[in-house]
């Protein structure tokens, strides 16, 4: 970076004297005295029929997670009713009344913010290579493939079928422990309802896919303020992998989901999880329930904090559409069988861009 950084009105000494880490953490260049624009491969081009935009008559729906363990038939037939809705309509829906405690999720926000704290020194430790190291923190997604840089760092680690955890903070481990084990419940009662709304038997998902050995990542993300928060973005279009993703955020907004070919901003029911369905779903179900494009916007304020849970197949199981499903005649397999630790090398091979990696397994030939 040459000294007359155009993006810097004026140049810190301590950006210009140090030789900056093989690429820094965005939460050290945000934090650069006098950083009034961004340098420019954090600029994403610009579409004019791209502009956020949130109609306040449609909101995401909320699913009330005790009615799907409630004894009472008429309460979950009901809930079922509107979980498979919401799949259908949105591919995105809040949870509440999950059980999770309050404290237990500010406590990992906590943590994970204290993880995005420590030196670059400290979290280089933890710099994976590949997207099936068990932890890897960075910056952006994959800063080889990507062209366009994110605005964002993010810390990756797997919390099952094996546990595993940074030793910094101290505190980070048991915390993430304690909530990995809870949501991953909470995930699978969730699984186990699509399952049924789908028209399979309630542990149709759980069997074919090996839940008990799932895996399951804690994915945190950090957004700090960006003095040109139109021109970034904090995580472009994408989808998730897997089958179903469960996400916590700090107070400050910047999701948002598309709907009906609209960007709509994502204003969360505190203490809510924000569900979504991710490819795994799209693909057993033959593309009956679509893994729905989201993408983090920033802004030039606050910092935010975002948790994502993903919830997979084991890495062994093969992901194929639900025989049940299929009718050779109208309803055909639309996606080709892949195990699920094939897709997710598949993924870390290319950029991350909308739905590529699932379009790449989609059956045309039929
Ligand atoms: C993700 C993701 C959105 C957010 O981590 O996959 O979509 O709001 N995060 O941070
Ligand atoms: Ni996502």
């Amino acid at each position: 970076m040459a000294a007359s950084a155009p993006f810097l009105s004026q140049p810190s000494q301590a950006f210009l004297t140090h030789t900056p880490p093989k690429r820094t953490s965005i939460k050290s260049l945000a934090e650069l005295p006098g950083l009034t624009s961004i340098p420019p491969i954090y600029i994403f081009p610009t579409n004019a029929n791209d502009q956020p935009f949130s109609d306040a008559k449609e909101s995401i729906p909320t699913i009330d997670f005790s009615h799907l363990t409630s004894n009472n038939p008429d309460e979950r037939s009901k809930v079922l009713q509107e979980l498979g809705d919401a799949c259908l309509d949105w591919g995105f829906f809040m949870v509440i009344n999950h059980g999770v405690p309050e404290s237990m999720m500010q406590a990992i926000i906590e943590a994970c913010r204290g993880f995005f704290e420590l030196t670059e020194e400290e979290k280089q430790e933890f710099e994976g290579k590949h997207m099936l190291d068990p932890i890897s923190c960075g910056t952006s997604s994959n800063v080889s493939a990507d062209k366009v840089l994110f605005w964002r760092d993010f810390l990756k680690v797997f919390q099952h079928p094996e546990f595993h955890s940074p030793n910094k903070p101290a505190a980070f481990s048991e915390i993430a422990l304690e909530f990995s084990t809870r949501v991953r419940q909470v995930a699978r009662i969730i699984v186990r309802g699509i399952s049924e709304s789908l028209g399979l038997e309630g542990n149709y998902i759980d069997e074919a896919l090996n839940l008990e050995d799932g895996l399951q990542f804690l994915a945190a993300n950090f957004y700090p303020p960006c003095p040109q928060p139109e021109l970034a973005l904090g995580l472009p279009p994408h989808s998730d992998h897997g089958l179903l993703t469960l996400l916590i955020q700090n107070e400050i907004m910047g999701l948002q989901v598309q709907h009906k070919g609209e960007w709509i901003n994502v204003n969360p029911i505190p203490n809510s999880f924000l569900a979504n369905v991710g490819d795994h779903i799209e693909i057993l179900s033959n593309g009956k329930y679509k893994s729905v494009l989201h993408r983090a916007v920033v802004n030039n304020k606050d910092t935010r904090i975002s948790i994502a849970m993903p919830h997979g197949p084991a890495l062994n199981a093969v992901v194929a559409p639900a025989s049940k499903l299929l009718d050779h005649e109208n309803n055909p397999p639309a996606y080709k069988a892949m195990k699920y630790k094939d897709y997710l090398e598949l993924q870390q091979s290319s950029k991350l861009d909308g739905k590529s990696c699932l379009e790449r397994i989609q059956d045309r030939t039929i």
